[in-house]
């Protein structure tokens, strides 16, 4: 893989000094766009008002309760769109509501919910003082993970979502948060506790892949990963001066 990033590099200069045909199939393993994009990325940071964020919100929820031909949205009782402050620094993703999220209209509620509790906890977090949400806003039949073109259609949304909430912290959990951001030619387990500089919507955010707590109620001897993927995001919370 290091090589692979090595030989991509390489070809990028060759392309600049000697105007040589590029491989674009190894391009995309580093996404080119964000590399050959003309248009400046905003590096700093101004918080959008109170008043301006409820709006967008609203916007974004009337947008995504308007999707056509879903199958998502033809089973579910109703969306689940987002739970915290809307002014948190920090904004976590997951995957799609269950069974309680989708009775009660809330993210993260039930076991994996009261797991992500104490997840942030250990870490001094309380959870309403962040921001929740997850990839596809209702919940997917029997509890299926969303499908790929699921995924990529929600995305659009959940990529506004992040840009209305502005995080400095952006934690994936699981693997279909992980595609929905990173794209879908990624493991979590080699992926997961390194912070990523992610663009999107011309912002850069800091970012980083960890377990669901699903899959850790399922393979709980996976917690030891989790718990140092906690602390790496509770030393940049301390690092990044973050009053959460
Ligand atoms: N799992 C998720 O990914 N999201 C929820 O809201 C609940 C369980």
């Amino acid at each position: 893989y290091k090589f692979l990033i090595a030989y991509v590099y390489s070809m990028i200069k060759k392309d600049i000094n000697q105007n040589d045909i590029l491989n674009s199939e190894l391009l995309n393993i580093i996404d080119y766009n964000y590399i050959f994009d003309e248009k400046p990325i905003k590096r700093i940071k101004t918080k959008p008002t109170l008043e301006n964020s409820k709006s967008r919100l609203e916007a974004l929820k009337n947008k995504i309760e308007a999707i056509e031909n879903c199958d998502l949205k033809k089973n579910a009782s109703k969306i689940v769109f987002a739970d915290g402050n809307i002014q948190s620094s920090i904004m976590i993703i997951g995957e799609g509501p269950g069974q309680k999220e989708d009775e009660l209209g809330k993210p993260f509620v039930g076991d994996a919910g009261n797991l992500l509790n104490k997840m942030l906890k250990a870490i001094n977090i309380e959870r309403d003082k962040i921001y929740i949400t997850n990839v596809v806003n209702y919940r997917p039949p029997n509890n299926r993970k969303p499908k790929p073109n699921e995924i990529n259609r929600y995305a659009e949304f959940l990529k506004e979502h992040i840009s209305i909430i502005d995080p400095k912290i952006l934690i994936l959990m699981g693997s279909t948060a992980m595609e929905a951001i990173l794209g879908s030619n990624k493991r979590i387990s080699k992926e997961r506790g390194i912070w990523k500089e992610v663009i999107i919507k011309k912002k850069s955010y800091k970012t980083i892949v960890t377990f669901h707590p699903a899959y850790l109620l399922r393979k709980p001897d996976q917690k030891k990963f989790s718990w140092e993927d906690l602390k790496i995001i509770r030393k940049e919370i301390d690092q990044l001066n973050i009053v959460i």
